[in-house]
């Protein structure tokens, strides 16, 4: 059994989440994390990395690597590919073959890449936020326009608005779509209906579909996920699926990614994008990370689920009892919970300066993912439960001095 309850230290280790902030997109060193500054350290609770110490076989793997000696150029083998086909399959029921296997050396650079070949400068990319705010970059940053189809918060619940989207997939300057799904950061674990609309309105319109579905392994406890390779071979043939073990094992660093692309034009395509970027190498511990994480980790990420969802259970039921001002939305899949704090009537800029400097947590600002996100924050839960106990404790009293002005 792995001790997701211990408290790691991660002085020392370049940890972006634990001794760098982001000021203006540039990360700074800061100590302000520091155990040592006691109360009054600042709880980092924000990058979608783990505090956990990932699994046994992965550090072993990886020690043996290590003790080679030798770290040159490296690239995969049958070996690693039928590490990411078993995984696919045993996981997700997903049969894929291993020439749809693109290795990438991680996502967010992938988006741009395909950002650039698979659109024109100019033209619009479709996504729905609130999201992950890399989407919004990959298609700013290269000089293409974000086309928004908002997903609609019903009964504190998100759902797309397919009608929307529909509308705006018509738009002929739009040639791309990224979904995100699972959903980062309303944690939805979207329907296979919804999965399926998307597709068949994406083929409809000749609009190729990206779905990011790095967090398909994370499903809380009653909830499912439905790959995109689950759909129909037709709708296969227009979509570029995004995997990785990255945020499952918590991998991030090492920088490894698979898109599973089944349309060879489509793949034939992608990969002279690579070679155009020149980023077709693969870090050796990645190939190995993966490998093992994806053969020997799976006890460990059940393991690693369980924890996460006792902890959104505890927060939810503190912040129904104790901050009612507050309201969580359901986490059906993910780790980052997204809470909704309209009611305390605060400015983003003061919601976060009660985060930061009354509450002392360092979490993400709802309005990063998107002005639909405005209000809201969203908390990383895969940390030891202590953090979580003292981070709503910090909430609760910062709340209860704010609670007068507001009223
Ligand atoms: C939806 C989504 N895509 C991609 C990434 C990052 O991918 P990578 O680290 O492989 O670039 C994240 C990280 O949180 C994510 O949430």
């Amino acid at each position: 059994m792995s001790d997701f309850d211990k408290v790691l230290d991660q002085r020392g280790m370049n940890s972006l989440k634990w001794e760098f902030t982001v000021r203006n997109g540039v990360p700074e060193q800061w100590d302000q994390t520091d155990p040592e500054q006691g109360e009054d350290q600042v709880l980092s609770m924000w990058v979608a990395d783990m505090d956990f110490k990932t699994a046994d076989p992965i550090v072993n793997a990886l020690r043996k690597r290590v003790d080679r000696g030798i770290f040159g150029y490296a690239f995969i083998t049958e070996v690693y590919l039928n590490a990411v086909q078993g995984w696919m399959k045993r996981r997700h029921g997903y049969p894929i073959e291993h020439d749809w296997i693109v290795p990438t050396i991680g996502i967010v650079p992938a988006l741009s890449m395909i950002v650039r070949k698979f659109s024109s400068p100019g033209e619009k990319v479709l996504i729905q936020r609130p999201v992950y705010y890399p989407f919004s970059n990959a298609i700013k940053n290269n000089a293409r326009s974000v086309l928004c189809s908002p997903l609609k918060l019903e009964n504190n619940r998100y759902q797309m608005d397919l009608e929307d989207l529909e509308e705006k997939t018509a738009d002929p300057e739009v040639q791309l779509m990224i979904l995100c799904s699972p959903h980062n950061p309303v944690g939805r674990a979207w329907s296979f209906e919804d999965i399926q609309k998307v597709g068949e309105i994406c083929l409809k319109h000749q609009v190729l579909l990206v779905a990011d579905e790095i967090h398909g392994d994370l499903i809380m406890p009653g909830h499912q996920f439905h790959s995109y390779g689950l759909l129909d071979p037709k709708l296969l043939e227009n979509v570029i699926i995004c995997t990785a073990p990255s945020k499952s094992f918590n991998l991030a660093g090492l920088k490894s990614s698979n898109l599973i692309i089944p349309n060879p034009e489509i793949r034939k395509r992608m990969k002279e994008e690579i070679k155009a970027s020149g980023l077709f190498g693969i870090n050796p511990f990645g190939i190995v990370a993966t490998e093992a994480a994806y053969n020997e980790g799976e006890p460990w990420l059940e393991e690693a689920i369980g924890y996460i969802a006792k902890n959104f259970e505890f927060l939810d039921s503190f912040i129904t009892s104790s901050i009612p001002s507050l309201k969580v939305l359901p986490l059906e899949a993910t780790y980052l919970c997204w809470i909704d704090c309209r009611a305390l009537g605060l400015s983003d800029q003061k919601l976060d300066q009660l985060m930061m400097e009354e509450a002392q947590i360092y979490m993400d600002e709802g309005h990063i993912f998107g002005p639909e996100g405005s209000g809201f924050i969203r908390l990383n839960l895969a940390c030891p439960r202590e953090i979580i106990e003292k981070a709503l404790q910090r909430l609760k009293s910062s709340i209860e001095q704010l609670e007068p002005k507001i009223d």
